[in-house]
């Protein structure tokens, strides 16, 4: 299995161009069910995930050619409407299919997704509101069947903000019978991504990116093409890891404003940040100052970034307090992150990190989930000696190239097996 070798004391310098977004390209890679023919996707990040999507779309009868980041998919009405537990398993993403089958096919039998290390992760949300648009769902032998003649435009209000809910139940209501109102609905960049490729296809959405999204139901859509929006998630990482070294590390093909709660929070810490149309830097600091975080739905702090600002609170200078409000047990990091000499005490939701400038020590440790992994490696950059991350597999579900990217601004990393 491979392992991440990190090395310390290289400052950071240099640019670095962020790859398309995870989250975007699989939920537009499960869209594309939703209509029969070429669908062509661009700046489509090479990663784990991507290809766990490309063997479910598979399984449901679509050809799928990827190639340089061109992924295209050809959509055909698939044999069997079911996504096994074998790749559900693999990613919690693959229920993103039951909207789109069930609103295209009506029929779809999904796996539950199962236990995850971020907690327990539910879909009721999901299925409820498929529920509000009329389908008749029910759960058999660890699977959810899902039926529908055509589903129905109804106001569905969620009790919880959910992104893979509002995506799943956005994506269901397109070829709906009459209107659908979501409220509460998620407002992350990745919902307005899928909302504009939904659109292109023909659906008649509006308000994406607020917390109202009103879907006028259309009777079919046509496959179109569409470029990924670019990842928040790997800019904000890598923005850390300049910050983290003290290095001057420039982030191109972004978009600044995505990550704007970061930006605000990397300036409370010291931080001089600047930032243009799709440029972001961050500029050395000799003694980064500890701030809290707290994560929430966007546009606040994301929990996705939580664990990586964590590794840089474990060197900076004071007390940082870091509550997790998304997801329960969202602190797996921590003990690794201790194994190199951090001092942190996790308590249910909050983590108090006492900031020890100069003093973690590189160890072995292992990544518990994919944004753990990367909190491990921004640790590792200024661990003195050598930090070895094994279970670097989770790294490769989400980050594209991360060792060669932070390689060319200078890091000292390397792979091994
Ligand atoms: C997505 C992202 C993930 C990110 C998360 C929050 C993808 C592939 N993943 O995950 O990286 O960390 O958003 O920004 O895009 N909930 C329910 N019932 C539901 C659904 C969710 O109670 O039916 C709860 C969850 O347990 C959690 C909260 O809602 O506490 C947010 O989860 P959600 O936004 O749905 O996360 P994902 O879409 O799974």
């Amino acid at each position: 299995m491979d392992k991440m070798i990190v090395g310390s004391g290289a400052v950071l310098n240099g640019e670095v161009a962020v790859s398309g977004a995870k989250n975007s390209a699989l939920k537009l890679l499960f869209a594309s069910l939703l209509a029969e023919g070429e669908h062509v996707f661009r700046n489509v990040p090479r990663l784990k995930d991507v290809e766990s999507t490309a063997t479910l779309l598979q399984s449901l009868n679509c050809q799928t050619d990827f190639e340089g980041d061109v992924f295209k998919v050809r959509v055909a009405k698939p044999g069997s409407f079911e996504a096994h537990y074998d790749l559900v398993r693999k990613m919690r993403a693959s229920i993103l299919c039951l909207g789109p089958l069930l609103a295209k096919y009506g029929q779809a039998v999904v796996s539950l997704p199962g236990g995850c290390a971020i907690g327990t992760r539910p879909i009721d949300l999901h299925l409820e509101g498929m529920k509000a648009l009329g389908a008749e769902i029910t759960l058999e032998e660890g699977y959810v069947k899902a039926k529908a003649k055509r589903l129905k435009g109804a106001p569905f209000l969620f009790e919880t903000v959910t992104v893979g809910g509002t995506e799943n139940v956005m994506m269901a209501a397109t070829l709906a019978e009459g209107t659908t109102i979501l409220e509460n609905a998620a407002k992350e960049p990745e919902i307005v991504d899928l909302a504009e490729y939904l659109i292109r296809m023909g659906a008649k959405i509006r308000g994406h990116g607020t917390s109202v999204i009103e879907i006028e139901g259309v009777n079919s859509l046509k496959p179109a093409e569409f470029s990924v929006m670019p990842d928040r998630i790997e800019a904000g990482t890598l923005l850390i890891a300049g910050a983290i070294t003290g290095g001057e590390v420039t982030i191109t093909k972004a978009v600044p404003e995505h990550i704007e709660s970061l930006i605000v929070k990397l300036r409370e810490c010291g931080f001089k940040i600047s930032a243009t149309d799709r440029t972001v830097t961050v500029h050395p600091l000799k003694q980064c100052q500890a701030v809290d975080i707290t994560t929430n739905p966007y546009p606040q702090f994301p929990t996705d970034l939580q664990a990586q600002f964590m590794a840089l609170m474990c060197v900076a200078q004071g007390t940082s307090v870091i509550s997790e409000t998304v997801f329960e047990n969202r602190f797996m990091h921590v003990q690794e992150l201790t194994r190199l000499g951090a001092d942190i005490t996790p308590k249910s939701r909050v983590s108090v990190v006492r900031g020890k400038p100069g003093g973690l020590t590189g160890a072995p440790v292992m990544a518990t989930d994919l944004r753990a992994s990367a909190s491990l490696v921004l640790a590792g950059l200024v661990a003195k000696g050598e930090t070895t991350v094994s279970r670097i597999y989770h790294l490769d579900r989400g980050y594209e190239n991360l060792e060669n990217k932070l390689s060319s601004l200078g890091a000292k990393i390397r792979r091994s097996n």
